[in-house]
């Protein structure tokens, strides 16, 4: 504890130091006057700023800049991207004075369903985490702290204030906790918000496990935790699980329940002073560097000209067959009421009163563009207007091209509440269908937080998703359509045919208590490919304008071992006519294994700038732990020995190159050893698999006389496979009961005893 701060705790009452523990109001700390403890204000994000003005209300918020939603910013694949806005981010909220930027948000998608899916960035949890750091990054270079949330498991809306997310611990620590792990370990954010709902039966709030063992315990996160806006349920549980700060304070209820506790000597002074020392290590750190920053300013223009930029490296080219890019020389009509006003990002908290808004028809008149323009369709609603859907049926019939700027309307989608299906507009889906059959340069920009069914992709020629872009997306739309830009996103997340298809189907969002994640660790992409699903796109999928091919791939060496490490180089060539980026997807697929697992795994990836011809090296390091998974047994990462791969490919689906990578390791799964050990889990550790075929041998006779010519030897391996040791006895006889204890003595001296997890 730095000296300034066990001064201050010794100076304060014990009110003071339960009042610090909850917020003054909606957006600010509490400031000690009389020992010049200063009030820090925190703000949404994540995307932009969500500032409350001087004077107004809790929705009254200054104009900032709308950057990339999370959804959108998954899709550039591109952590110098993510720091990009972060620092943009950061300086915006300095020049304001708020001290943390509450974001970024990073829950996995579980289902295309969750209403908040546009504000989190991935199914996958490597991805999450990559780009989660480098936000992080950004925003704290600048000298403001962030709040990664929410912390964990919330991948939904509905009752996320109450329900409670169960799920194994190995599904936890393999999907719904590493982004957070990776951002923690690496970009050390300030602060991390707890999450409203429950987790295995227990509030985020109150998680010991989460809060303390996890986050500080493995991770050695050295900020504070805050309580999402009113996740609290007992406080002083809370406190003692390691929630440091409840926001935005409850008008002092829950401070009078921790000076109570301390009075009733229920609650140990100690665990508060050591949560008062940790928020105070924060404020004085604002403290200090907001001073520097004095005199900071706004660029509103700068910023909105990054956002637009950003905006066209995060887009995903899904599908062209042909009519991309357009030609300035073409008479394209547009339609969809997105053209003029495009749904640039999400409902709820992360709600920007954006500093202004581009859209692509503004951006195409500015350049000259022979853009005729017919609604069509209204974007905020679900409404056929018989007039416009003709005309525009019409125009795009007489025109060289169409382009339908579809969508989702802003009140299909939002923090608060789940959607309940995928589908557009029926309107949307209706004038797609339509305008396909007359126009064959029919192209679709779609403007949504999540995926959406796509029942006319066959229709259609080309299909440009820009997610949810930012305000600055309407620039950027009109340079990839135009061919002034190179779509360089990929999907962050897995657009499945149909809702029916996806891993949570049965189970989502949970009857309202509970919310079973049966699907354990296959989500998303692990889902679809365990059950070699045909899906709309997979994940990691984005054409080019070029092409990109692979070559050379190599590893340093074919054998990792225990703590080791292995490097991995391809070399990656632009092979068309056009600049272009290229993001190489490395994924680890596993032997078959005892345990199941998915098929393979995102674990690096990285995004190469490329000119017509030119070709350039990627090396990506593989460490032991990216062979893992959790073993609940051992309580720890573990990879079985064998024969794993290493695939290099444009996407989850489209894999150039596989490496072969041999794993050997020291370590073994706990094995228990009694009678009732299944004979198959001793002939497959190589410890106990020798004396027990030893044994094997000596009875075959016996067992042969009992088994006869009944079954084949293979079906008498799988039937041994699962028969418990006193089976033996059972098919041996006297001589195998005799021999029982010996061979239990020999199997336990060559395992050692489990070791109980601490
Ligand atoms: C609730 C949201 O869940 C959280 O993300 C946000 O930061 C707070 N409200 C504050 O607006």
């Amino acid at each position: 504890m730095q000296p300034a701060i066990s001064e201050l705790l010794a100076q304060m009452t014990l009110e003071e130091k339960a009042g610090l523990c909850s917020g003054a109001d909606f957006w600010n700390t509490k400031a000690v006057g009389r020992l010049g403890v200063p009030a820090m204000m925190v703000s949404d994000g994540p995307h932009g700023l969500r500032t409350q003005k001087d004077g107004g209300s809790v929705n009254d918020s200054i104009t900032a800049v709308c950057f990339p939603a999370g959804c959108a910013a998954a899709a550039s694949f591109d952590p110098a991207l993510l720091r990009r806005e972060g620092e943009a981010i950061g300086a915006e909220a300095r020049a304001v004075g708020v001290g943390v930027v509450l974001g970024p948000a990073v829950n996995i998608k579980r289902s295309p369903l969750c209403g908040r899916n546009f504000e989190y960035y991935s199914e996958d949890p490597c991805l999450a985490g990559e780009l989660a750091a480098a936000y992080i990054e950004g925003v704290q270079s600048q000298g403001v702290g962030t709040s990664i949330k929410h912390f964990a498991a919330n991948s939904q809306e509905y009752r996320r204030m109450s329900s409670s997310s169960n799920m194994s611990e190995r599904t936890l620590r393999e999907i719904y906790l590493p982004a957070f792990e990776t951002a923690v370990r690496r970009a050390a954010p300030w602060t991390v918000m707890c999450s409203y709902n429950r987790i295995n039966g227990t509030y985020a709030s109150e998680n010991k496990m989460l809060l303390t063992d996890i986050l500080r315990g493995e991770w050695g996160f050295e900020g504070f935790v805050m309580s999402d806006w009113g996740a609290v349920a007992d406080r002083v549980r809370g406190l003692e699980a390691g929630l440091e700060l409840e926001m935005p304070g409850c008008g002092g209820v829950n401070d009078q329940k921790i000076v109570a506790a301390v009075r009733a000597g229920t609650l140990d002074e100690k665990v508060l002073d050591k949560a008062v020392a940790r928020i105070l290590n924060i404020v004085l750190r604002h403290a200090d560097l907001a001073g520097a920053a004095v005199g900071a300013e706004l660029d509103l223009p700068g910023d909105h000209a990054l956002a637009a930029s950003l905006a066209a490296d995060c887009a995903v080219l899904l599908q062209n067959r042909g009519s991309l890019p357009l030609k300035q020389d073409q008479k394209v009509v547009y339609i969809g009421g997105f053209a003029a006003a495009p749904r640039y990002q999400g409902g709820g908290s992360s709600h920007v009163n954006s500093y202004k808004v581009e859209s692509a028809l503004d951006a195409a008149r500015a350049r000259g563009r022979a853009v005729e323009y017919v609604e069509g369709f209204p974007a905020d609603r679900d409404q056929r207007e018989e007039t416009e859907f003709l005309r525009a049926v019409e125009a795009a019939e007489h025109a060289d091209a169409a382009v339908i700027f579809a969508g989702l309307p802003e009140s299909f989608e939002s923090e608060g509440f789940d959607r309940r299906h995928m589908h557009l507009p029926d309107a949307q889906n209706n004038l797609i269908a339509r305008v396909a059959a007359v126009q064959k340069n029919t192209v679709v920009v779609l403007h949504t937080g999540s995926p959406v069914e796509c029942p006319w992709a066959e229709e259609v020629s080309a299909i440009l998703c820009m997610y949810l872009g930012g305000e600055g997306v309407g620039r950027a739309t009109d340079a990839l359509l135009y061919g002034e830009a190179d779509p360089c996103g990929r999907l962050p997340e897995t657009w499945p045919l149909r809702l029916e298809d996806t891993p949570c189907y049965l189970d989502y969002p949970g009857d309202g208590r509970t919310a079973y994640y049966r699907e354990g660790v296959f989500v998303g992409y692990r889902w679809y490919d365990a059950r070699k699903m045909p899906v709309r796109w997979p994940f990691g999928h984005g054409l080019s304008y070029t092409g990109f091919v692979y070559k050379s791939a190599s590893l340093s060496a074919g054998e990792l071992t225990d703590g080791g490490s292995v490097d991995v180089t391809v070399t990656v060539r632009n092979s068309g006519a056009r600049f272009g980026r290229e993001v190489v997807q490395l994924y680890i697929a596993p032997p078959e294994n005892a345990v199941p697992r998915p098929p393979k795994e995102l674990r690096h990836f990285a995004k190469v700038a490329l000119q017509p011809g030119e070709e350039t090296t990627v090396t990506f390091t593989v460490t032991d732990r990216d062979l893992c998974y959790f073993d609940e047994e051992l309580g720890d990462w573990f990879a079985e020995p064998g024969e794993y791969k290493v695939l290099l490919g444009h996407s989850s689906r489209n894999i150039p190159t596989v490496l072969p990578l041999h794993y050997t390791t020291a370590r073994r799964r706990p094995l228990t050893v009694d009678e009732n050990t299944p004979i198959g889990d001793l002939l497959r550790d190589d410890r106990t698999a020798p004396i027990v075929r030893s044994v094997m041998a000596s009875f075959s006779s016996q067992m042969g006389e009992n088994g006869g010519d009944a079954v084949s030897a293979e079906a008498g391996m799988q039937m041994m496979d699962g028969m418990p040791l006193r089976a033996m006895v059972a098919f041996g006889g006297a001589q195998a009961a005799a021999a029982m204890p010996g061979l239990l003595a020999a199997l336990r001296g060559a395992v050692p005893p489990k070791t109980e997890r601490t």
